[in-house]
């Protein structure tokens, strides 16, 4: 199975995404995070990334499709995709149908998460990860359940990303408006998008993509 999970930043992608994993052993294809370790690593799509990513700007097509297409060729042909922050726009969204017919591959469903933009600043300025495995946890929402200690590794650091502070995702928003958005009619069209609200609690957010993936 082949998903997209589209929405703005904040709205829950990587979050489902990771939940998606655990339940069905799919792979979780984030573009943000491939950009993110370039940038760790220092390599020279990563020194292309940095600033623009610190702006809160899209990365060029051209190097965002390239890391999906050389992910996927790294995944068994009966492996499930969830397409996180891919793709955000007409261009991405052109390679990616290229990219998946190339593997033998379809789309099965875009699944958009529909938020309130103003609780989304919100979450993202509250948001951290741990530092070994990467769960994903909350100030607010979704603490450890034991403070300092990651449920998934036993970890004890945690980090933020840089550009989660309010001004670039104010930045992130306007280009999700202004670029992403305009995607949806193109999957409109071949009836494979389910709407899903993205401002439930988490777990309902996850029953609801359940039912989506099962029918
Ligand atoms: P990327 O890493 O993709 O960031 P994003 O799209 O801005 O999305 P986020 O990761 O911020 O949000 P999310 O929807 O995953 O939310 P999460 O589940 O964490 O991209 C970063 C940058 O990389 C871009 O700005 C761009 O520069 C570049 N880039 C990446 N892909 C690109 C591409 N294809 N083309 C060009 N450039 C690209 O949830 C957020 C918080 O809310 C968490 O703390 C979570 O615990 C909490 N939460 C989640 N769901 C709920 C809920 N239902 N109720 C309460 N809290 C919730």
């Amino acid at each position: 199975m082949n998903i997209i999970l589209l929405g703005p930043p904040g709205a829950g992608k990587g979050t489902q995404a990771q939940r998606l994993v655990e339940r069905h052993g799919m792979r979780q294809l984030s573009t943000g995070d491939m950009l993110r370790a370039a940038v760790k690593a220092g390599t020279p799509v990563g020194l292309q990334a940095k600033a623009v990513m610190e702006r809160g700007e899209l990365v060029s097509d051209e190097i965002v499709s390239a890391l999906i297409g050389e992910e996927l060729d790294s995944l068994g042909p009966d492996a499930g995709a969830i397409f996180d922050g891919y793709p955000r726009t007409a261009a991405q969204a052109e390679s990616l149908d290229a990219i998946l017919a190339d593997r033998g591959r379809k789309l099965d469903h875009v699944i958009e998460l529909g938020v309130d933009e103003d609780a989304l600043v919100d979450r993202i300025t509250g948001r951290f990860t741990c530092a070994s495995c990467g769960k994903g946890y909350h100030d607010r929402f979704e603490q450890p359940r034991e403070p300092g200690v990651c449920d998934r590794c036993g970890g004890t650091e945690f980090k933020r990303r840089p550009d989660d502070n309010e001004e670039t995702v104010r930045t992130r928003m306007a280009e999700y408006r202004a670029k992403t958005a305009p995607i949806l009619p193109i999957y409109d069209a071949r009836g494979i998008v389910a709407r899903v609200n993205g401002m439930a609690a988490m777990d309902d957010v996850t029953a609801a993509i359940e039912k989506i993936v099962a029918a």
